[in-house]
């Protein structure tokens, strides 16, 4: 059995690790980076710190600040367009998920000149890109670590997955001080999101050693922290154990690829806006609950890693603590169902048959330890409208 593990050449983690930022890119010969932010990353001044850093150091930085939550092929031809007008070598990319992934995305259409749908999945994409250091301002996506982009096609509003050596980037400054500013709600949503990907990563059919031990790191450092990073926002020791435990969460799921939480989520996401982390959340007591009974031994690890169970209790009865301990936490972090998110209940059972196809089309369902039919699909998000359980399970 031959894994192919793919990670970053080159991580900086630590409080102030963000300072190191121009000596990076001339380690990478980067002379005239572009940073992709945000407009929020602008308005807390994460950016201009940064641009001043550049300009110190005699870089000719150019800043992006155009990214759009849920960023779509649009949103990316903007950037490629910058980039390109602005003669740049290199991409910094500074914020959570969207902005990362956009700078990906951007990335490989100048490489290749190809459009993004062309190049989704089932299509794997390794090639070399111009250098992207990215610099997550959230920990969750763990998307500075991973070989994934998600991007919407704006014609087919469906949620295009980009996968490839050619999506990871080449370097992280991964610097939890960038997290003091992040709301309760960015702060649950994107911690949740991480907390599925080392769960999806330990019970993945393409889980291995390698990623297994990051994925339980990822579990216990998030289920022990996130709760403090989210009530208390400037707590530095909570902030950094999240910080660290999504990127492991990230090293993790990156070399599994995520599984059913993730392909049931992503078109709850782009139909109704529910925002990444949000969407998982949703689902995640459900998804488990259905399962479970396939993988024992993964379900009642994650159980452990999560300090709600003993080493030496059993492998059913630590697995079985797991469902109520989601729904706990989706109840005390005050995640919404998609009903009380506001959803129009007739919209959302229309479109169950499309985002069944969807959901099975994105190629993540088929790692699931239990591999719903396009029937069971839909009764899961059924049943997810309302965050029940399957009463027959
Ligand atoms: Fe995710």
């Amino acid at each position: 059995m031959i894994n192919r593990i793919l990670t970053p050449r080159e991580l900086l983690v630590g409080g102030g690790a963000r300072h190191k930022l121009a000596g990076l890119l001339q380690s990478l010969g980067v002379r005239r980076p572009l940073v992709v932010t945000d407009p929020t990353m602008v308005k807390v001044g994460h950016a201009a710190e940064m641009m001043e850093g550049l300009t110190a150091a005699g870089l000719g930085a150019g800043l992006f600040a155009e990214v759009v939550e849920d960023p779509t092929d649009l949103s990316v031809a903007a950037l490629v367009a910058a980039a390109t007008a602005g003669g740049h070598d290199g991409l910094v990319a500074l914020g959570g998920g969207s902005a990362i992934d956009t700078a990906k995305a951007a990335g490989i259409v100048l490489a290749t000149g190809e459009a993004l749908s062309a190049l989704k999945v089932p299509r794997i994409v390794d090639l070399a890109t111009m250098p992207l250091v990215a610099i997550p301002t959230t920990a969750g996506t763990g998307s500075e670590v991973t070989r994934a982009a998600v991007i919407t096609d704006t014609g087919a509003n469906e949620k295009m997955l980009i996968l490839g050596s050619a999506a990871l980037p080449v370097a992280a400054i991964v610097d939890y001080e960038l997290t003091f500013t992040c709301p309760f709600r960015v702060t649950v949503d994107t911690g949740i999101d991480a907390l599925t990907h080392a769960l999806e990563a330990l019970v993945n059919r393409n889980a291995n050693p390698h990623s297994d031990a990051l994925a339980l790191s990822g579990l216990a450092l998030i289920g022990a922290h996130l709760e403090t990073a989210a009530r208390e926002p400037q707590n530095a020791v909570a902030r950094e154990a999240v910080m660290l435990g999504a990127m492991h969460a990230g090293l993790a799921v990156s070399n599994t690829s995520t599984a059913l939480i993730h392909g049931l989520s992503r078109p709850i996401g782009a139909f109704f806006h529910v925002p990444h982390g949000m969407s998982n959340a949703m689902v995640l007591p459900l998804v488990s609950q259905f399962s479970i009974a396939a993988a024992p031994a993964k379900y009642a690890m994650a159980a452990r890693a999560l300090g709600l169970a003993p080493a030496s209790a059993p492998d059913a009865e630590a697995a079985a603590l797991l469902v109520p301990a989601f729904q706990d936490l989706n109840r005390r972090l005050e995640v919404p169902t998609p009903r009380s998110f506001g959803i129009d209940p007739d919209r959302y059972r229309a479109l169950i048959p499309e985002m069944t196809r969807q959901g099975i089309a994105s190629g993540t369902p088929a790692n699931n330890p239990r591999v719903p039919t396009p029937e069971e699909m839909a009764r899961l998000y059924t049943l997810a409208f309302d965050g029940s359980l399957d009463s027959d399970l």
